[in-house]
């Protein structure tokens, strides 16, 4: 339960650190050995529908390559924001040649005008984020009326606890302690060190609601059979344990 010795350490900071951002963005582009590939991005993609003409905000944006599908679909802008100086090198080149934007910055001291947007997405940042209260405050304010949020988090049995792996095996199992004792974990990462704030579901359910949003999805990313290639062993392993929480809302 102790962020570290030196206090939290930052998502945008670890990002930064030699070989992270390197290291998860060749994971996260892995296809079937990806979870985000199998499991968030499915759900996320069923949940987003039609976006054309609409202005997207991206907190925690990485290599923004949701942000190149979201202007080939039609969106009107795409705003990425990253604490991370490398993730948004990556996505100042991913970006390259179309209108999409990108800005070095904290989520948390991101702030925009009333109805700057109609879509505000978040993809596995906000498990990085202390006052998460703030940060939906200041989504709903900048969303037109009707405007949605759309969040996935590491799933809060992951974020509960650090389990003690044995082996380095391909993860099978998972020991779900501390649930109820919520705030910073410090977990090893990527060959590196972060600090990630546990949640309960209920929380961030909560959360959304004192935010003033009206809760229109909450879903456990199970794996998508039509996303392994054929490899049913891996989809079997995936069927194990949750990894993902996605949760959409509207602005009244
Ligand atoms: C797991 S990565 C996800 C990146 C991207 N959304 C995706 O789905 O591939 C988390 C991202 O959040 C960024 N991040 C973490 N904490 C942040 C903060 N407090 N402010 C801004 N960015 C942050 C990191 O730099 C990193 O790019």
């Amino acid at each position: 339960m102790i962020p570290g010795e030196h206090g939290p350490v930052r998502g945008g900071a670890f990002y930064d650190a030699p070989q992270v951002a390197d290291r998860y963005l060749r994971h996260r582009h892995s296809g079937v050995h990806s979870p985000n590939h199998v499991m968030e991005e499915p759900a996320l993609l069923d949940e987003l529908g039609p976006v054309a003409d609409l202005r997207v905000l991206d907190l925690g944006c990485g290599d923004a390559a949701i942000g190149r599908t979201l202007l080939a679909a039609g969106c009107r802008s795409y705003l990425g924001i990253d604490g991370s100086a490398e993730m948004t090198r990556a996505a100042t080149a991913t970006l390259a040649g179309t209108s999409g934007r990108v800005d070095t910055m904290d989520i948390e001291k991101f702030s925009a005008p009333p109805h700057a947007f109609d879509l505000i997405i978040s993809r596995l940042a906000l498990h990085y984020v202390d006052d998460l209260d703030s940060v939906l405050t200041a989504c709903r304010r900048s969303l037109s009326p009707g405007g949605r949020l759309l969040i996935t988090v590491v799933h809060p049995v992951i974020t509960s606890h650090e389990a003690r792996r044995s082996t380095e095996q391909a993860r099978t199992d998972w020991v779900v302690d501390d649930y109820f004792h919520t705030g910073a974990r410090r977990r090893s990462w990527l060959g590196d060190t972060v600090t990630w704030y546990h949640r309960t579901i209920e929380d961030y359910v909560t959360a959304l609601t004192r935010a003033d949003f009206a809760i229109t999805s909450l879903r456990e990313c199970a794996p998508r059979h039509d996303r392994f290639d054929g490899d049913m062993a891996e989809f079997a392993r995936r069927r194990r344990v949750p990894l993902f929480l996605l949760l959409a809302g509207s602005r009244p």
